[in-house]
């Protein structure tokens, strides 16, 4: 942390009580994901950087989901939660909270909704109201398009105070710095102002940031801090959630970017929040990394290429595939258009190749499902090839059967592995057989009806079809050709 901020008498409050009509949702606004999280969840981190002695959490609408997802989050305090009842606006909301802040001295406000405010935003707001000695700082930033968002009115660098798009003149909607909802106060000062907030605007809420105007009347001190928060805001509308995930996904890519790993077309990658990867790896374009997947180190990932909820080992290939719940140990290769799904382990060096499924299997070291397979509830042992169009039969109608195949196997292509059977260590099996029962190791397994030669068969039938030729024309016509 950059400078030493006295945390004991700070208390966090943060709005999640609104219902978000404008995002004609059935999902509260604040659970809205930008890049794999809760909004709620980047605010929360913000707040938690001000290392706050008290977090409130101000809920309503969708109680229960939210309380719920907070209480995941596993916070290094324990949130408290307070029931605005009636969302009658943020200065409302805030006033419902004045109990679980109980005596800090300070008070950090922070919207739900705003994602792109960060711990270092949080604590260059906190810096600046301590040291201007203010009794409230709003932090604010700049939009090419502010429509939406309260207006910062300022007299030269005065602030004036905050306007609402719903009352703004003209004149005020032109303006292009826009105010977020991240307020510091003092508490006294705040809790003095809040009950002379009336609800006297065109949306008949109570406004938080007419704390501003009631404290400047009173001859307060009142500041506002402007920051780059790339461009968007928060998530009013489903509009304003595309624009605050395009610059969350720029600003994660950037991070890794940072860290040694090559983007070749950023525009088209998508990365979630929480996703790690190792320096020297390249990820491709149209490629998503999602949830708590790992990436090593010199991989190459993509294109057209998503992993969910995957650890992907060092030195890793996935091309034009989809990876889910899945591990990949080092130098394993996937794809081109193969699909892992949940449970699936690949070891060291093994490969899953073009058009392979596997699900819930663990193949072995060095082994390889190269093309065309389905293999699932399988464990594979180590150099193991499993030849094309190979496919574990897993599922009789009723309940799923686990294939096991031993080290050093060789399947033939198009075998039929009914499960639940075993194939031994060095074991083989003849291409095209339905192999139902255990194969003991060394042995092959063939089964396959005895193969017929007809010989000749060629030049018969071609004298078949010449003599037909010789048919009479009209009959040929109306009959069509045969076989
Ligand atoms: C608010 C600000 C606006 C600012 C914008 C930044 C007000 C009146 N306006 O507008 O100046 O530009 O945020 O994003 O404050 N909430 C409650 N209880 C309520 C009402 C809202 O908890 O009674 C919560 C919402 O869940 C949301 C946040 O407060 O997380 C902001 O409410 P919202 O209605 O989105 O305010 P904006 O119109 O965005
Ligand atoms: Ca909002």
């Amino acid at each position: 942390m950059s400078s030493p901020i006295p945390s004991r008498s700070l208390a966090a409050v943060v709005l999640a009580a609104g219902q978000g009509k404008r995002m004609r949702s059935a999902r509260p606004k604040v659970l809205h994901e930008v890049c794999g999280r809760p909004s709620l969840w980047y605010v929360v981190r913000a707040a938690v950087a001000a290392r706050p002695s008290v977090l409130a959490v101000v809920v309503g609408h969708g109680r229960d989901q939210v309380v719920e997802a907070v209480r995941s989050w596993r916070l290094p305090l324990e949130p408290r939660f307070v029931d605005q009842g009636q969302p009658l606006g943020t200065a409302h909301a805030v006033q419902a909270a004045r109990e679980a802040v109980g005596e800090a001295e300070e008070v950090l406000v922070l919207a739900g909704d705003d994602p792109l405010v960060t711990g270092d935003h949080v604590r260059a707001l906190l810096r600046v109201h301590r040291r201007t000695g203010a009794a409230a700082t709003v932090l604010t930033t700049e939009l090419d398009d502010p429509r939406g968002f309260g207006r910062v009115v300022r007299e030269g660098d005065e602030l004036v105070g905050i306007v609402e798009e719903a009352d703004a003149s003209p004149e005020v909607l032109a303006i292009r710095e826009v105010s977020t909802l991240v307020y510091a106060f003092r508490r006294e000062d705040l809790f003095r102002a809040l009950p002379r907030v009336r609800p006297n605007n065109r949306q008949r809420e109570y406004y938080l940031p007419d704390v501003l105007r009631v404290l400047k009347a009173e001859g307060e001190r009142v500041a506002a801090v402007p920051v780059d928060l790339g461009g968007a805001l928060g998530l009013n509308s489903r509009g304003g959630l595309a624009a605050v995930a395009r610059v969350m996904r720029e600003r994660i890519i950037r991070r890794h970017l940072e860290a040694g790993v090559t983007f070749v077309d950023p525009a088209t990658t998508y990365v979630d929040e929480g996703v790690r990867i190792g320096p020297d790896t390249v990820v491709l374009p149209m490629t998503l990394l999602e949830g708590t997947t790992r990436i090593g180190a010199r991989c190459r990932v993509g294109p057209a290429t998503r992993v969910v909820d995957s650890v992907v080992g060092d030195d890793c290939e996935v091309t034009f595939s989809v990876v889910r719940g899945s591990r990949l140990g080092r130098g394993a290769t996937v794809g081109p258009f193969a699909s892992l799904r949940p449970g699936t382990v690949l070891e060291e060096g093994a490969k899953a190749g073009t058009f392979v499924e596997i699900k819930a299997s663990r193949v072995g070291r060095g082994s390889k499902v190269p093309h065309l397979s389905y293999i699932g509830d399988a464990r594979i042992g180590r150099d193991t090839n499993i030849g094309a169009a190979t496919v574990t039969v897993n599922y009789d109608g009723f309940e799923k059967h686990r294939t096991v195949i031993g080290d050093e196997v060789h399947i033939g292509s198009d075998t039929m592995l009914v499960a639940p059977v075993r194939v031994g260590r060095r074991a083989w099996t003849g291409a095209g057989s339905v192999i139902t029962r255990d194969v003991p190791p060394g042995a092959l397994a063939l089964e396959r009806s005895e193969q017929k030669v007809i010989l000749g068969y060629d030049e018969r039938k071609r004298a078949e079809r010449a003599a037909g030729q010789g048919a009479p024309k009209g009959r040929r016509r109306r009959g069509g050709r045969g076989g």
